[in-house]
């Protein structure tokens, strides 16, 4: 199977998890990437069976409501029963890295307000360790030079993403060669730099569920 397929059987096997729970009042928590994409594209054939969803970035509200889902804003919502989303990585404790389309603030803010969080993926995003995909890191644009100095000091190749804004309006540094062993409280650290917004570690909220799609069929797979 051609990776493109391996993500759209995972995008299937979140439809089948989440359908048997969705009621006219449900709004979802969708997120960001060509994984996320396939899944909202499926979602579309439901959309007489649930309310709307909360979106983690302007293009993914731009195609639920091509496909005549309604976005809500999420403080009007308050939580979500899920949240759906792909990964850049993600290890056996459904730790992730995320971030890789620039995404990755309101990604954890839907995260946040989610019950349960299903990660989508394709078996190349499954590692033992996190970070060999680059972390990024979302700052203010003033920080972004102090905040690269300070990724240095923690082992990390700092590069800024040229020509990227985030919907937030704030650039991405990415760090490289920056293998992460204890990602829990790496993602505490890099938050605690002034100027950082988020940085791209999930850990201390990761997922809920991984269905990561293989050769052999979509695994199922909990922390
Ligand atoms: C968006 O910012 C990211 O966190 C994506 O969720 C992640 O990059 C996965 O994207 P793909 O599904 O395109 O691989």
């Amino acid at each position: 199977m051609t990776q493109d397929e391996l993500k759209d059987a995972v995008a299937a096997a979140a439809i089948d998890e989440i359908r048997p729970w969705l009621e006219r009042d449900t709004v979802l928590g969708v997120g960001t990437g060509s994984t996320a994409n396939l899944f909202i594209d499926r979602l579309a054939a439901l959309r007489d069976d649930f309310k709307g969803a909360v979106a983690s970035s302007e293009a993914s509200a731009e195609r639920l409501r091509g496909h005549g889902i309604e976005v809500f804003e999420l403080n009007s919502v308050g939580t979500v029963p899920f949240y759906i989303d792909g990964a850049d990585e993600v290890n056996a404790h459904l730790h992730m890295i995320k971030g890789g389309g620039a995404a990755l603030t309101r990604e954890k803010i839907v995260a946040a307000c989610a019950e349960r969080f299903i990660c989508i993926a394709d078996a190349s995003k499954k590692v033992e360790r996190l970070g060999e995909f680059p972390l990024p890191v979302e700052v203010i644009p003033m920080a972004r030079s102090y905040v690269a100095r300070e990724l240095v000091k923690l082992g990390a190749d700092p590069v800024y993403r040229e020509g990227v804004v985030t919907d937030n309006g704030n650039p991405i540094i990415d760090c490289f060669e920056f293998m992460i062993d204890d990602p829990v409280a790496m993602e505490a650290r890099l938050n605690a730099i002034v100027g950082v917004v988020t940085n791209g570690l999930f850990a201390a909220r990761g997922a809920d569920v991984l269905l990561l799609g293989t050769e052999h069929g979509v695994e199922r797979l909990t922390p």
